[in-house]
Protein backbone atom coordinates (compact mmCIF):
# COMPACT_ATOMS: atom_id res chain seq x y z
CA UNK A 1 0.00 0.00 0.00
CA UNK A 2 1.40 2.80 -1.28
CA UNK A 3 0.36 5.53 1.25
CA UNK A 4 1.56 3.05 4.17
CA UNK A 5 5.22 3.04 2.89
CA UNK A 6 5.47 6.77 2.29
CA UNK A 7 4.50 7.20 6.10
CA UNK A 8 7.27 5.22 6.68
CA UNK A 9 9.39 6.66 4.79
CA UNK A 10 8.27 10.15 6.20
CA UNK A 11 8.71 9.31 9.59
CA UNK A 12 12.38 7.44 9.16
CA UNK A 13 13.29 11.33 7.53
CA UNK A 14 11.80 13.31 10.57
CA UNK A 15 13.29 11.20 13.13
CA UNK A 16 16.67 11.04 11.76
CA UNK A 17 16.35 15.33 11.77
CA UNK A 18 15.13 15.49 16.07
CA UNK A 19 18.05 15.84 18.69
CA UNK A 20 15.22 16.58 21.12
CA UNK A 21 13.35 14.19 23.63
CA UNK A 22 10.03 16.20 23.52
CA UNK A 23 10.33 17.40 19.82
CA UNK A 24 10.48 13.32 18.81
CA UNK A 25 7.47 12.60 21.16
CA UNK A 26 5.65 15.65 19.31
CA UNK A 27 6.61 14.02 16.06
CA UNK A 28 5.35 10.33 17.52
CA UNK A 29 2.21 11.90 17.95
CA UNK A 30 1.63 13.08 14.47
CA UNK A 31 1.47 9.38 13.22
CA UNK A 32 0.83 7.21 16.31
CA UNK A 33 -1.48 9.72 18.53
CA UNK A 34 -5.51 9.93 18.53
CA UNK A 35 -5.53 11.51 15.22
CA UNK A 36 -2.40 10.62 14.17
CA UNK A 37 -1.85 9.73 9.79
CA UNK A 38 -1.47 5.94 10.87
CA UNK A 39 -4.33 5.92 13.16
CA UNK A 40 -6.28 8.03 10.48
CA UNK A 41 -5.19 5.37 8.02
CA UNK A 42 -6.32 2.51 10.42
CA UNK A 43 -10.03 4.26 11.10
CA UNK A 44 -10.33 4.30 7.13
CA UNK A 45 -9.99 0.56 7.10
CA UNK A 46 -13.87 0.19 7.94
CA UNK A 47 -14.93 2.21 4.36
CA UNK A 48 -12.48 -0.49 2.87
CA UNK A 49 -14.07 -3.81 0.97
CA UNK A 50 -14.07 -6.44 2.83
CA UNK A 51 -11.22 -8.50 0.46
CA UNK A 52 -8.62 -5.10 1.19
CA UNK A 53 -9.03 -5.06 4.65
CA UNK A 54 -7.30 -7.69 5.61
CA UNK A 55 -3.94 -7.33 3.55
CA UNK A 56 -3.98 -3.22 4.48
CA UNK A 57 -4.77 -3.91 8.03
CA UNK A 58 -1.71 -5.91 8.06
CA UNK A 59 0.49 -3.59 6.24
CA UNK A 60 -0.67 -0.52 8.78
CA UNK A 61 0.15 -2.62 11.51
CA UNK A 62 3.53 -3.38 10.13
CA UNK A 63 4.49 0.00 9.36
CA UNK A 64 2.92 1.28 13.21
CA UNK A 65 5.81 -1.59 14.61
CA UNK A 66 8.22 -0.23 11.91
CA UNK A 67 7.45 3.07 13.40
CA UNK A 68 7.52 1.96 16.97
CA UNK A 69 11.01 0.82 16.07
CA UNK A 70 12.40 3.64 14.71
CA UNK A 71 10.86 6.29 17.80
CA UNK A 72 12.83 3.48 20.17
CA UNK A 73 15.90 3.95 18.37
CA UNK A 74 15.98 7.72 17.78
CA UNK A 75 15.06 7.95 21.84
CA UNK A 76 18.24 5.95 22.70
CA UNK A 77 20.68 8.23 20.37
CA UNK A 78 18.94 11.39 21.73
CA UNK A 79 19.31 10.02 25.12
CA UNK A 80 23.02 8.61 24.87
CA UNK A 81 24.25 12.45 23.03
CA UNK A 82 22.67 14.15 25.88
CA UNK A 83 24.74 12.21 28.48
CA UNK A 84 28.03 12.48 26.43
CA UNK A 85 27.28 16.16 25.91
CA UNK A 86 26.89 16.45 29.33
CA UNK A 87 30.21 14.83 30.46
CA UNK A 88 32.12 17.14 27.85
CA UNK A 89 30.37 20.06 29.61
CA UNK A 90 31.69 18.89 32.85
CA UNK A 91 34.98 17.47 31.97
CA UNK A 92 37.84 18.58 34.12
CA UNK A 93 40.44 19.34 31.27
CA UNK A 94 43.63 17.88 33.59
CA UNK A 95 46.27 19.17 30.85
CA UNK A 96 45.48 22.89 31.49
CA UNK A 97 48.51 25.00 32.81
CA UNK A 98 47.65 26.24 36.48
CA UNK A 99 46.54 29.67 37.21
CA UNK A 100 49.57 30.49 39.46
CA UNK A 101 50.44 30.49 43.25
CA UNK A 102 50.83 33.80 44.53
CA UNK A 103 52.20 33.93 47.48
CA UNK A 104 50.98 35.47 50.90
CA UNK A 105 52.40 37.89 52.58
CA UNK A 106 52.09 39.35 56.37
CA UNK A 107 49.54 41.56 57.59
CA UNK A 108 50.23 45.38 58.67
CA UNK A 109 49.24 44.39 62.04
CA UNK A 110 51.69 41.36 62.04
CA UNK A 111 54.60 43.33 60.51
CA UNK A 112 54.00 45.76 63.35
CA UNK A 113 54.20 43.20 66.40
CA UNK A 114 56.92 41.31 65.07
CA UNK A 115 58.85 44.91 64.34
CA UNK A 116 57.78 45.83 68.22
CA UNK A 117 58.94 42.11 69.68
CA UNK A 118 62.00 42.15 67.86
CA UNK A 119 63.42 45.58 69.01
CA UNK A 120 62.35 44.89 72.68
CA UNK A 121 64.51 41.66 72.14
CA UNK A 122 67.48 43.56 71.28
CA UNK A 123 67.24 45.38 74.73
CA UNK A 124 66.44 42.27 76.50
CA UNK A 125 62.97 41.99 76.77
CA UNK A 126 60.96 38.53 76.48
CA UNK A 127 57.47 38.22 74.68
CA UNK A 128 55.11 37.19 77.22
CA UNK A 129 51.25 36.18 76.78
CA UNK A 130 48.15 35.53 78.59
CA UNK A 131 44.56 34.21 77.65
CA UNK A 132 42.46 36.18 75.73
CA UNK A 133 39.01 34.76 77.88
CA UNK A 134 40.39 36.33 81.63
CA UNK A 135 38.98 36.65 85.11
CA UNK A 136 37.57 39.52 86.47
CA UNK A 137 39.72 39.56 88.59
CA UNK A 138 43.33 39.48 86.52
CA UNK A 139 41.87 41.97 84.33
CA UNK A 140 40.40 44.44 86.84
CA UNK A 141 40.59 43.54 90.99
CA UNK A 142 44.04 42.80 90.68
CA UNK A 143 44.79 45.84 88.70
CA UNK A 144 43.69 48.35 91.32
CA UNK A 145 40.35 48.65 89.18
CA UNK A 146 37.93 48.93 92.11
CA UNK A 147 34.37 47.19 91.64
CA UNK A 148 32.34 50.47 90.90
CA UNK A 149 35.02 51.50 88.56
CA UNK A 150 33.12 52.64 84.93
CA UNK A 151 35.30 50.02 82.60
CA UNK A 152 33.78 47.70 84.42
CA UNK A 153 30.13 48.09 83.55
CA UNK A 154 28.31 45.68 81.06
CA UNK A 155 28.51 48.67 78.80
CA UNK A 156 32.64 48.72 78.03
CA UNK A 157 33.02 45.14 78.47
CA UNK A 158 32.24 41.83 76.85
CA UNK A 159 30.94 39.40 79.66
CA UNK A 160 30.84 35.93 79.29
CA UNK A 161 27.06 34.87 79.31
CA UNK A 162 26.32 32.33 81.85
CA UNK A 163 29.92 32.64 83.54
CA UNK A 164 29.95 35.11 86.20
CA UNK A 165 33.85 36.25 86.70
CA UNK A 166 34.58 36.08 83.06
CA UNK A 167 35.01 38.53 80.33
CA UNK A 168 37.19 39.02 77.36
CA UNK A 169 40.10 40.99 78.52
CA UNK A 170 40.02 44.82 77.59
CA UNK A 171 43.59 44.91 77.82
CA UNK A 172 46.86 43.04 78.00
CA UNK A 173 47.69 44.60 81.50
CA UNK A 174 46.38 41.64 83.09
CA UNK A 175 49.51 39.69 82.02
CA UNK A 176 51.35 41.49 83.97
CA UNK A 177 50.05 40.08 87.21
CA UNK A 178 50.02 36.32 85.63
CA UNK A 179 53.78 37.16 84.78
CA UNK A 180 54.72 38.35 88.33
CA UNK A 181 52.71 35.30 89.91
CA UNK A 182 54.62 32.80 87.97
CA UNK A 183 58.58 34.38 88.37
CA UNK A 184 57.84 34.69 91.92
CA UNK A 185 56.93 31.14 91.78
CA UNK A 186 60.46 30.51 90.18
CA UNK A 187 62.36 32.66 91.96
CA UNK A 188 61.08 34.21 94.72
CA UNK A 189 63.08 32.42 97.52
CA UNK A 190 66.14 34.28 95.86
CA UNK A 191 67.37 37.15 97.67
CA UNK A 192 68.04 38.92 94.18
CA UNK A 193 65.15 37.59 92.17
CA UNK A 194 66.20 38.25 88.32
CA UNK A 195 64.58 41.07 86.70
CA UNK A 196 61.21 41.21 84.75
CA UNK A 197 61.39 41.99 81.52
CA UNK A 198 58.66 41.76 79.15
CA UNK A 199 56.44 42.76 76.63
CA UNK A 200 53.24 41.34 75.74
CA UNK A 201 51.73 41.76 72.53
CA UNK A 202 48.23 40.23 71.86
CA UNK A 203 44.48 41.12 70.88
CA UNK A 204 41.88 42.90 73.39
CA UNK A 205 38.29 43.43 72.99
CA UNK A 206 35.95 46.28 74.08
CA UNK A 207 32.38 47.55 73.10
CA UNK A 208 33.39 49.92 70.85
CA UNK A 209 33.08 50.76 66.78
CA UNK A 210 34.04 53.46 64.65
CA UNK A 211 36.58 54.83 62.40
CA UNK A 212 39.21 54.52 64.86
CA UNK A 213 37.75 52.08 67.34
CA UNK A 214 37.56 48.45 67.05
CA UNK A 215 35.73 45.43 68.86
CA UNK A 216 38.86 43.84 69.08
CA UNK A 217 42.12 45.33 68.88
CA UNK A 218 45.51 45.03 69.95
CA UNK A 219 47.66 46.25 72.40
CA UNK A 220 51.49 46.01 73.44
CA UNK A 221 52.05 45.53 77.49
CA UNK A 222 55.58 46.44 78.62
CA UNK A 223 56.52 45.38 82.30
CA UNK A 224 60.07 46.31 83.64
CA UNK A 225 60.40 45.06 87.67
CA UNK A 226 63.41 45.39 89.24
CA UNK A 227 65.68 46.38 92.28
CA UNK A 228 65.75 50.50 91.28
CA UNK A 229 63.61 50.87 87.96
CA UNK A 230 62.75 54.27 87.83
CA UNK A 231 60.99 56.51 85.98
CA UNK A 232 63.55 57.48 83.97
CA UNK A 233 64.05 53.85 82.96
CA UNK A 234 60.66 54.24 81.42
CA UNK A 235 61.41 57.27 79.63
CA UNK A 236 64.34 56.26 77.97
CA UNK A 237 63.30 52.87 77.09
CA UNK A 238 59.80 54.28 75.26
CA UNK A 239 61.87 57.33 73.54
CA UNK A 240 64.27 55.08 72.33
CA UNK A 241 61.48 52.26 71.51
CA UNK A 242 59.94 55.21 69.18
CA UNK A 243 62.98 56.74 67.66
CA UNK A 244 63.63 52.73 66.20
CA UNK A 245 60.02 51.79 65.26
CA UNK A 246 59.78 54.77 63.68
CA UNK A 247 63.13 54.99 61.91
CA UNK A 248 63.82 58.97 62.83
CA UNK A 249 65.41 60.57 65.37
CA UNK A 250 63.29 63.76 64.02
CA UNK A 251 60.55 62.84 66.58
CA UNK A 252 59.30 64.73 70.06
CA UNK A 253 57.97 62.50 73.26
CA UNK A 254 56.06 63.95 75.37
CA UNK A 255 54.78 62.22 79.03
CA UNK A 256 51.41 63.89 79.77
CA UNK A 257 50.29 63.06 83.41
CA UNK A 258 46.98 61.28 83.28
CA UNK A 259 45.94 58.45 85.57
CA UNK A 260 45.35 54.53 85.59
CA UNK A 261 44.41 52.56 88.64
CA UNK A 262 47.05 50.01 88.56
CA UNK A 263 50.29 52.71 88.17
CA UNK A 264 51.80 55.66 90.72
CA UNK A 265 52.45 57.89 89.21
CA UNK A 266 51.16 57.45 85.48
CA UNK A 267 51.01 58.95 82.21
CA UNK A 268 50.25 59.30 78.38
CA UNK A 269 53.33 59.04 75.70
CA UNK A 270 52.74 61.19 72.98
CA UNK A 271 54.70 61.42 69.82
CA UNK A 272 55.31 63.95 67.47
CA UNK A 273 56.81 63.85 64.41
CA UNK A 274 59.12 67.37 62.93
CA UNK A 275 58.29 66.66 59.00
CA UNK A 276 56.01 65.00 57.01
CA UNK A 277 52.23 64.96 57.23
CA UNK A 278 51.45 64.76 60.35
CA UNK A 279 54.12 67.23 61.30
CA UNK A 280 53.86 69.10 64.93
CA UNK A 281 50.76 67.44 66.13
CA UNK A 282 50.78 65.38 69.36
CA UNK A 283 49.62 62.05 69.26
CA UNK A 284 48.76 59.70 71.94
CA UNK A 285 50.30 56.12 71.29
CA UNK A 286 50.39 54.89 74.89
CA UNK A 287 49.75 54.91 78.52
CA UNK A 288 52.70 54.39 81.25
CA UNK A 289 53.73 54.76 84.26
CA UNK A 290 55.19 53.41 87.53
CA UNK A 291 54.20 49.89 89.36
CA UNK A 292 51.30 50.79 91.77
CA UNK A 293 52.34 49.10 94.68
CA UNK A 294 48.95 46.95 95.27
CA UNK A 295 49.69 45.55 91.94
CA UNK A 296 53.25 44.34 92.62
CA UNK A 297 51.97 42.70 95.65
CA UNK A 298 48.80 40.75 94.08
CA UNK A 299 51.97 39.49 91.89
CA UNK A 300 53.44 38.36 95.08
CA UNK A 301 55.98 40.62 95.06
CA UNK A 302 57.26 43.01 97.57
CA UNK A 303 57.23 46.81 97.06
CA UNK A 304 59.36 47.43 99.65
CA UNK A 305 62.21 45.85 97.76
CA UNK A 306 61.37 46.37 93.93
CA UNK A 307 59.96 48.81 91.51
CA UNK A 308 58.61 48.51 88.16
CA UNK A 309 57.47 50.67 85.40
CA UNK A 310 55.14 49.29 82.84
CA UNK A 311 53.12 50.65 79.71
CA UNK A 312 50.06 50.06 77.50
CA UNK A 313 50.58 50.67 73.83
CA UNK A 314 48.21 50.52 70.81
CA UNK A 315 49.93 48.71 67.90
CA UNK A 316 47.07 49.47 65.81
CA UNK A 317 47.83 53.19 66.65
CA UNK A 318 51.30 52.78 65.58
CA UNK A 319 50.41 50.97 62.30
CA UNK A 320 48.83 53.72 61.02
CA UNK A 321 51.23 56.35 62.17
CA UNK A 322 53.87 54.21 60.37
CA UNK A 323 51.93 53.90 56.99
CA UNK A 324 49.43 56.80 56.47
CA UNK A 325 46.17 54.59 57.55
CA UNK A 326 43.67 56.59 58.37
CA UNK A 327 40.46 53.71 58.57
CA UNK A 328 41.27 51.30 61.26
CA UNK A 329 38.86 49.06 60.17
CA UNK A 330 40.42 48.66 56.90
CA UNK A 331 42.89 46.17 59.52
CA UNK A 332 39.85 43.75 59.99
CA UNK A 333 37.93 43.89 56.37
CA UNK A 334 40.36 41.70 54.61
CA UNK A 335 40.55 43.40 51.30
CA UNK A 336 43.58 42.20 49.18
CA UNK A 337 43.82 45.78 47.16
CA UNK A 338 44.99 47.17 50.53
CA UNK A 339 46.81 44.21 52.06
CA UNK A 340 48.92 43.66 49.29
CA UNK A 341 50.69 47.00 49.62
CA UNK A 342 52.14 45.89 52.28
CA UNK A 343 54.28 43.15 50.55
N1 LIG B 1 45.76 49.09 80.25
C1 LIG B 1 45.64 50.47 79.83
C2 LIG B 1 44.49 50.61 78.86
O1 LIG B 1 44.11 49.68 78.26
C3 LIG B 1 46.91 50.94 79.19
C4 LIG B 1 48.00 51.06 80.19
C5 LIG B 1 48.21 52.22 80.84
C6 LIG B 1 48.81 49.99 80.46
C7 LIG B 1 49.22 52.38 81.77
C8 LIG B 1 49.83 50.10 81.39
C9 LIG B 1 50.02 51.32 82.03
O2 LIG B 1 50.64 49.12 81.69
O3 LIG B 1 51.03 51.44 82.93
O4 LIG B 1 44.00 51.68 78.70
Amino acid sequence: MHNVEQLVAAATAEFAGINDAAQLEQAKARYLGKSGSLTELLKSLGQMPAEERRSAGASINRAKEQIETLLSARRETIKRAALENQLDVSALDITLPGRGRGCGGLHPTVRTLERIEQLFRSIGFEVADGPEIEADWYNFTALNTPENHPARSMHDTFYLENTPGVLLRTHTSPVQIRYMQEHVVQYGHLEHMPEIRIIAPGRVYRVDSDATHSPMFHQVEGLWVGENVSFADLKGVVADFLRRFFESDDLKVRFRPSFFPFTEPSAEIDVAFMSGALEGRWLEIAGCGMVHPKVLRNGGIDPDKYTGFAFGMGPDRLTMLRYGIDDLRLFFDGDLRFLSQFN
